[in-house]
């Protein structure tokens, strides 16, 4: 089985990717890291402790990290509500907050090098700070799957960078500078293809019907109000199927460099378009994806 590791803000998106992860038996999860963005550091990493649980994968450890960006304050999202995944109950989540999702990072990093792939769907802040305290360990990465960016199409927390590059550009700067494969799956390829409820209806007799009728009831909802697209942007769960389904993706080599000055243009993924200019590739971006794939295997594996 491939090594993963999961850097999330858990929010509802982030729990039905890691749900699909988990469902899919296709990982060895080796930890999930839990970073401040959607909500709260503690809120989320409480988050993440509930869908872990609910999942019955208490063997997957979860640290948590930073509180806030390496030099910004935080800027919550809004879509997922105050405590990251509104309309659950989760007032008597057992958690704990252990502040050294960088140390073991880098600690799972080097005990399995170049055997895991990074998937990260949340602000970059704890692989930033475990580049920056362990710089020999980009090399030692198999692959970093990231969630974020705005390619060609509008932001969504202002009007040109998607949330979690937005929420930490400085770490996002040091992420996309370093040398270390990268897969990016943008808002781009997301926007398009918005999950419905009859989408998820699909999942109705399973274990985790009522569960994720109810997240993504809630979700829908926020997207709605803040978003105002119609339908759930599955974001963390597109990038997670990459894992599971790089077939299903058309990628394109792109040179994306990361805005961490401009007063409206902070956290803008900015792409070298220029036909003469020298491209230096430092990721390859999703341009398309199979929609309906994503779909079935989505169901198929939640299903299970
Ligand atoms: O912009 C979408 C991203 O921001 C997703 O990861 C969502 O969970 C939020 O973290
Ligand atoms: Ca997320």
């Amino acid at each position: 089985m491939k090594n993963i590791i999961i850097d999330t803000d858990a929010g509802h998106d982030d729990a039905l990717a890691i749900l699909l992860l988990i469902k899919s038996r296709a990982f060895n999860i080796k930890a999930i890291t839990t970073v401040a963005g959607n909500s709260t550091l503690e809120n989320v990493t409480r988050n993440a402790f509930f869908i872990r649980d609910f999942a019955a994968r208490t063997d997957i450890p979860i640290y948590s990290g930073y509180e806030k960006p390496l030099k910004r304050e935080l800027v919550l999202a809004v879509v997922h509500g105050a405590s990251g995944l509104d309309g659950m109950n989760l007032a008597n989540i057992q958690y704990k907050l252990t502040h050294d999702a960088d140390k073991q990072l880098i600690r799972l990093i080097k005990e399995n090098p170049n055997k895991i792939s990074l998937l990260t769907i949340g602000p970059l802040t704890n692989i930033a700070r475990a580049f920056l305290k362990e710089p020999k360990l980009p090399g030692l990465l198999k692959q970093i799957v990231i969630m974020g960016g705005a390619i060609d199409c509008c932001g969504n927390k202002n009007r040109v960078a998607e949330f979690n590059i937005f929420v930490d550009p400085e770490a996002a700067d040091i992420v996309f500078r370093a040398k270390v494969p990268k897969v990016l799956i943008p808002i781009d390829v997301c926007s398009d293809m918005p999950l419905f409820l009859s989408d998820f209806e699909k999942l109705h007799g399973s274990e985790l019907y009522a569960l994720i009728m109810k997240m993504m009831r809630e979700f829908i909802k926020g997207i709605e109000a803040y978003e105002g697209t119609k339908g759930a942007l599955v974001y963390d769960a597109i990038a997670a199927y990459y894992l599971l389904n790089p077939k299903a993706f058309v990628l394109k080599p792109m040179d994306i460099v990361i805005e961490t000055k401009g007063e409206y243009t902070r956290g803008m993924t900015v792409v070298e378009k220029r036909i003469a200019a020298k491209k230096m590739h430092n990721a390859e971006v999703a341009v398309k994806v199979n929609r309906e794939k994503f779909v079935s295997d989505l169901i198929k594996m939640l299903r299970k």
